[in-house]
């Protein structure tokens, strides 16, 4: 089977500067959805016809390879024009054409795949050679999609627009889900007869079933498994309500795998995020793109993960953000913890409360539980930051990189000013202010001496 997608069309009812299909359901463009449907189903041969926009249309096909492109020049011609565009991908097909337009991210792979089997059947059975298969529900609210007129065979006789239909033929609540199944040569032998639509100048490809039914060929339609398969996205509120089919229907699949989601109305997370097993995500957490997270993984209410990944037996406790870094085996982050930039945290480390870690790499069994800022610093196993600790790390005009070893005691309220070393059991008196290396096993000290007045407070206070 061949594929084409459509996805040429400016979306007038999103109000956008970008394109339709370019918006984004779960921070992937609309016509990835459409795009991964077909890769499921295996087929090598797709096409995709652009026009609005089309640069960036393209660039949502990691494997161009494997993707031709075609450019309807008018992005107004409508769905006909758009299959004439990209005539030269399957005008010598003598088999199934799959046509699917770019804003139907609900169908299911295997809805498809019913299709396949149907016609199949349809000629095993009936003997009877299927010119079109078109996806399509019954919706209580028809309203803005093609109606599937049909005759007492139960076959299709034509699709009309709404705004072309009639009162009686609105009435029709079976609608066209703009996923087809042609028969090639059948739809080759319509195509060129296509008039534009008096209603809107556009060519539809709708019309093409009504050329087809009246030469005698065969249509009919499938019914979708659930209603929301058929759903054009077209506007931004339907956005938002495929986008949340999507989101439960990763989270559903999460959770039988062995994950658990509470409160699945709140979480948020996106197709490519990993999940081993036995993770646990409490309500509120976003786990944003490529993000993998370990066996027994416990994320906290609130917390956000992006692009990083979440070693086995990791806690994340609520609110803390983890961005582009790594967190070792059973290492703790938060409550209120930010870990950016590439930062590493070692194996069983403690990132508390408070704590910033930027672009550093944090060794194992470290502690830094309330309040720091660990800025370009790299930091030896078994070492303690304490409360209020912080890493100069930018002189106002360039950033600097700290190095501490393992087994230091940096006490608390110090600042750490780079570029500097402080070497293996360094021990940093609390408050000190530190610019000079501190070599391994010395004490550094660096604050006023405390004067101690006899009876002086309370001659002040009285
Ligand atoms: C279309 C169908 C309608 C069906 C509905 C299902 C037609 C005429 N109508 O209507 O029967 O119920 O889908 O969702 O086909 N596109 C192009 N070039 C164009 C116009 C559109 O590539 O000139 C692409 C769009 O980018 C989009 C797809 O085709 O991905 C469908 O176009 P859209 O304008 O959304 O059609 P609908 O009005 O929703
Ligand atoms: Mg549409």
């Amino acid at each position: 089977m061949r594929a084409l997608i459509l996805a040429a069309g400016l979306g007038t009812r999103f109000r956008s500067e970008k394109a339709k299909v370019l918006h984004t359901i779960m921070n992937k463009p609309m016509v990835w959805y459409v795009y991964q449907i077909v890769r499921e189903l295996n087929i090598r041969d797709i096409a995709v016809v652009v026009g609005h926009q089309a640069e960036e249309v393209k660039k949502v096909f990691e494997e161009k390879e494997n993707v031709l492109f075609f450019y309807q020049k008018n992005p107004k011609g409508g769905t006909a024009d758009a299959v004439i565009s990209a005539i030269d991908f399957w005008r010598d097909y003598q088999d199934y054409l799959l046509v699917i337009n770019g804003d139907t991210p609900l169908v299911k792979t295997q809805t498809i795949k019913n299709m396949q089997r149907y016609i199949h059947l349809v000629e095993e059975y009936e003997n009877v050679k299927l010119s079109a298969l078109i996806l399509s529900s019954f919706l209580p609210d028809p309203t803005g999609y093609g109606r599937i007129v049909k005759d007492d065979q139960g076959n299709v006789i034509k699709i009309v627009e709404e705004k072309d239909a009639s009162f009686e033929e609105k009435q029709i609540k079976e609608i066209n889900g703009g996923v087809y199944l042609f028969y090639s040569p059948h739809l080759l032998s319509v195509i060129f007869s296509l008039k534009p639509s008096p209603a809107s100048g556009e060519l539809y490809l709708t019309e093409a079933i009504n050329l087809m039914s009246k030469r005698g060929y065969i249509v009919r339609s499938f019914m979708a498994e659930e209603q929301v398969e058929v759903m054009g996205v077209n506007n931004r509120w339907e956005l938002a309500i495929a986008e949340n089919v999507i989101r439960l229907r990763i989270l559903e699949k999460l959770a039988k795998e062995g994950n658990t989601i509470h409160q699945p109305e709140t979480v948020w997370i996106e197709p490519d995020a990993k999940l081993e097993s036995d993770v646990e995500i409490e309500p509120g957490v976003a786990i944003i793109g490529n993000s993998r997270i370990g066996k027994g993984v416990r994320v906290g209410r609130g917390s956000i993960i992006q692009n990083s990944t979440l070693e086995e037996g990791v806690i994340v406790e609520p609110y803390s953000i983890v961005r582009d870094s790594h967190v070792k085996s059973r290492a703790v982050v938060g409550p209120f913890a930010h870990i950016r930039n590439q930062s590493v945290i070692g194996e069983e480390s403690h990132i508390g409360n408070f704590v910033e870690v930027k672009a550093s790499n944090i060794g194992n069994h470290v502690n830094a539980k309330h309040l720091a800022y660990i800025g370009d610093a790299t930091i030896g196993n078994r070492t303690n930051v304490g409360a209020g600790v912080v890493f100069a790390n930018y002189d106002g005009k360039r950033k600097h990189q700290s190095y501490v070893g393992e087994n230091v005691f940096i006490g608390s309220n110090s600042l750490i000013i780079a570029p500097i070393q402080l070497g293996s059991y360094s021990y940093i008196a609390g408050g000190s202010v530190i610019n000079k290396n501190v070599e391994e096993g010395d004490l550094a000290i660096a604050r006023p001496r405390v004067r101690i007045m006899k009876g002086k407070g309370k001659e002040k206070l009285t």
